[in-house]
């Protein structure tokens, strides 16, 4: 496929000028600045000095030196970057969701809490659990809510003093042993085993009275289904800790098997993953958390509640963490995320399921014979090749894809699989697009690694120095 991205000299916002200025409507009352310190009083407010078009322009322009998910495919493992279906996104555009105010009266806004309602229901019923806060604002924010809510179950036992660690697998996402240590426990790596899955003997050797919960993903980072997990579940169970889900991988399991009936007691979900919500760019996410009925006082306030025809913000949790976000949480996705669930149903989930499952599985066949695969098990939604074998970086053939038209896989990353590609088509595409992406990535392999190391060529930006960008970042803007 030949390919170029549009590339423009864009100015920061901030400079362009299309000769109209923003003023600031009325006068701003002398009274009102007397509580302002001096120092933070300015005459001038550079503010932009844009006209619509050149908004539009400018974000269009913008949006043409980038990739989307609505270009072609996007199979950045782990992220599950599936198309966003546009009937979700009209949804969420209603008037009657989009100009509502969070502080309105409840009879006002009884639609809005329906929504919210129905959507707790049906992530209780897709996660097999009993109880849900839809508050969290990101996969990693759900974690964090999960974390608070294992400390305030030990505390409540009164455990807190002596359960000081969370066990982790190796090859977990990273903001697992981040989100375990900010909720302050001690985080415990555990090994993986030969086929890629939790070694239980390690597990066995890691829990004691001080585990207050074992967190992992299944299938896990590799793509890989914990088939022994209800023996994990009894394990961590009988150790007196809990066992948390990290749900960023429910694209993999959704309508087939669920966290509750493999034993879990917690759950995130990543809306922005599965159901239908743009992802990546920073944001927003929503990261709701399921738990079991034993854990459903902890739950943050306040959820929905329904009585009779009414639906209400229940704040009746007795011993709740407290609330993890402004007002409700991103109430945008959660219309999107209701929208995808009912249009779908659950047989539509179920089979969206499958064939993210079979796409992943028809992409390891096609790259089996070239690439080292790993784990010989069979693939979930994703699969976790290495380039090692064939002597090239995998850095290198990421930037081969993006320069020929399709995203990079994520790469280097689980950590436990040197050179790792790790590829997740999910179920939004084709047969064809399985085979172009194929094609590129074995074509890839065909081409100097002096060349190589030259692209990308066709796209906005070229190769960046990864490391300075990280460690001299501009995070400052300065009009001069
Ligand atoms: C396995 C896994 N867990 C957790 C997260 C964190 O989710 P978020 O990026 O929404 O914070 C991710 C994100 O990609 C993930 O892949």
């Amino acid at each position: 496929m030949s390919y170029r991205q549009a590339s423009y000299d864009e100015p920061f916002i901030g400079e362009l000028r299309s000769g109209t200025t923003y003023k600031i409507p009325g006068k701003v009352e002398p009274d009102a600045l007397m509580d302002l310190p001096s120092g933070s009083l300015r005459k001038d407010l550079p503010l932009p000095e844009v006209a619509e078009y050149d908004v539009v322009r400018h974000f269009t322009r913008l949006s043409q030196m980038n990739y989307s998910v609505d270009l072609g495919m996007y199979p950045l493992g782990s992220c599950t970057m599936k198309f966003n279906p546009k009937f979700a996104d009209r949804v969420s555009t209603f008037e009657g969701f989009s100009e509502i105010h969070p502080l309105q009266p409840e009879r006002s806004v009884q639609g809005s809490l329906r929504v919210m309602y129905e959507l707790q229901e049906y992530l209780k019923e897709l996660s097999d659990m009993d109880a849900i806060t839809l508050q969290p604002l990101a996969g990693a924010h759900g974690e964090y809510t999960g974390i608070l809510i294992i400390r305030k179950y030990h505390e409540d036992r009164g455990e807190l003093d002596k359960r000081t660690e969370i066990i982790i697998p190796d090859s977990a996402h990273g903001t697992n042993p981040a989100s375990a240590a900010m909720g302050g426990f001690d985080v415990v790596e555990i090994p993986s085993g030969e086929k890629g899955t939790v070694d239980l003997e390690a597990l066995k050797a890691a829990l004691s009275e001080r585990t207050a919960a074992f967190m992992i993903t299944n299938p896990n980072t590799l793509g890989i289904f914990e088939d022994q997990i209800t023996e994990i579940a009894k394990l961590v169970h009988e150790a007196g800790a809990l066992l948390y889900y990290d749900g960023a991988n429910f694209n993999a399991i959704m309508g087939v098997t669920s966290p509750g009936l493999m034993g879990f007691d917690i759950v995130h979900f990543n809306l922005h993953k599965t159901f239908a919500t743009p992802h990546g760019g920073g944001g927003p996410g929503s990261g709701p958390v399921a738990v079991r009925g034993n854990l459903k006082d902890f739950l943050p306030v306040p959820t929905v509640g329904k009585e009779g025809d009414r639906y209400f913000l229940d704040y009746t949790h007795p011993k709740t963490i407290g609330q993890v976000s402004s007002y409700f949480g991103s109430f945008n996705m959660m219309l999107r995320a209701w929208s995808y669930i009912t249009y779908h149903g659950s047989d539509g989930l179920k089979e969206n399921t499958v064939n993210a499952v079979l796409n992943a599985n028809y992409l390891a066949r096609k790259l089996a014979g070239k690439f080292k695969i790993p784990y010989k098990a069979l693939k979930k939604h994703e699969l976790v090749l290495s380039t090692e074998n064939t002597g090239k970086r995998a850095l290198d053939l990421a930037k081969y894809l993006i320069d020929h038209g399709v995203h990079a896989p994520t790469v280097y990353f689980p950590l436990i699989v040197h050179e790792a590609m790790m590829i997740e088509p999910t179920e939004s595409v084709s047969k064809a697009d399985l085979d172009q992406y194929a094609d590129i990535l074995l074509k890839s392999l065909d081409e100097q690694e002096t060349e190589l190391k030259k692209m990308p060529r066709n796209l906005s930006v070229g190769r960046i120095d990864e490391v300075r960008a990280a460690r001299d970042l501009k995070v400052r803007w300065k009009l001069e």
